[in-house]
């Protein structure tokens, strides 16, 4: 593989996989290419998305997923209809529409929409070059949250993650993991839970086979292990990610986050979110207005893993005839959140307002 194809921009990327820089997500001819994660951490693939309509199947199926990627890729989706459609009006709405409808809790994917929306009214060129620079803020943003987020982590900590909100999240860097990643590669000994997070499991496979790429010491615990540790002293503080501030503080993130907020409270023990300024949606009073997707009970009810040939394989894991509820994500109140981490400084939920433009 070239550079180009595995993603590698003109100012490069950070993260490696066998030695190799990748981005999550980037745009190669008419095509976007993306890290297939629901095989991860079985097999490493590529995919590729030729229309608007796969990269749009690719966000529903979390072949992409985490809020950064998920925008960075919506943005190259519309990109994708304006060069399918060209200035014909009434198919681009359509296509946003469709883009819009994959997933509804993740901000950025607004964000970057509407960006490349609005950037496509002069031209074709213009839509791309706005979702290409969507690409290179999101890595940007995150670099300088890892370098900020390092200030708060002191050498020797143990540090509790929920779900994946590392590179795989973003197009590079990742929010939650960025700090984590510059503690470590600045010398600190650093320690990570990190929460297996069902029903998809994002914190078992994702997060853990990142830490380990990048050798960073961890371990995988189980989703209601949390409490108990905190109670033991063994976790000095939390990091998550989010996939939507609204203007009050108020944070959405994967579901079994307000567990974790309300145990930290408990025990004293720092909640920090890292997330850049453009996960914050400052037309969103309070988390009560945060649509939370509701996926498929099938994630629920089965488990997926490779078989004995590789493949990748569902079996149930639940009472059978039983039905399931999968709300995908949940708010903690931003009276839980001790600060949020964003690339523009270091901030209590109550004062993220500031950072209106
Ligand atoms: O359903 P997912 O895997 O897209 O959910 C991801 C998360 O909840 C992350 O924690 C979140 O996106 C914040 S970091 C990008």
């Amino acid at each position: 593989m070239t550079a180009a194809t595995s993603g590698l921009s003109d100012r490069g990327s950070y993260m490696k996989v066998d030695g190799k820089h990748y981005r999550t997500v980037w745009m190669q001819d008419d095509s976007v290419c993306l890290i297939e994660q629901n095989l991860l951490p079985f097999e490493f693939k590529l995919f590729e998305a030729a229309s608007y309509r796969d990269t749009c199947t690719a966000i529903s199926t979390m072949i992409v997923r985490g809020a950064g990627a998920i925008g960075a890729t919506a943005g190259y989706a519309m990109a994708q209809a304006f060069i399918e459609y060209g200035d014909d009006a009434g198919n681009i709405a359509a296509a946003r529409k469709q883009i819009e409808n994959t997933r509804p809790t993740a901000q950025n994917l607004f964000y970057a929409v509407e960006r490349v929306y609005n950037a496509g009214q002069q031209s074709t060129q213009s839509a791309i070059r706005e979702a290409q620079a969507i690409a290179d803020e999101d890595a940007d943003a995150c670099k300088r949250i890892g370098e900020l987020g390092n200030d708060l982590i002191e050498d020797g900590q143990h540090i509790e993650t929920h779900c994946n909100a590392g590179w795989l999240a973003f197009v590079d860097y990742g929010s939650a993991l960025a700090p984590i990643y510059a503690a470590h590669n600045s010398g600190k000994q650093v320690f990570v839970y990190a929460d297996e997070t069902r029903p998809r499991s994002q914190g078992a496979r994702l997060t853990a086979w990142e830490l380990g790429n990048e050798n960073v010491p961890h371990t995988i615990i189980a989703d209601n292990a949390g409490a108990h540790l905190m109670s033991l002293g063994k976790i000095d503080m939390l990091i998550v990610g989010s996939d939507r501030i609204a203007a009050n503080g108020d944070v959405a993130n994967k579901i079994g986050t307000l567990e974790k907020a309300i145990a930290a409270r408990y025990y004293g023990i720092p909640f920090y979110v890292a997330a850049p300024v453009s996960t914050i949606d400052f037309d969103c009073a309070s988390g009560s207005a945060i649509p939370i997707e509701h996926r498929h009970p099938d994630e629920v009810l089965y488990q997926s893993g490779p078989n004995q040939d590789g493949r990748p394989e569902q079996i149930r894991v639940s009472s059978p005839g039983s039905d399931a509820i999968n709300p995908a994500f949940d708010v903690t109140p931003a009276d839980l959140v001790t600060a949020v981490i964003t690339d523009k400084g270091i901030f209590r939920p109550d004062e993220l307002i500031t950072l209106q433009s």
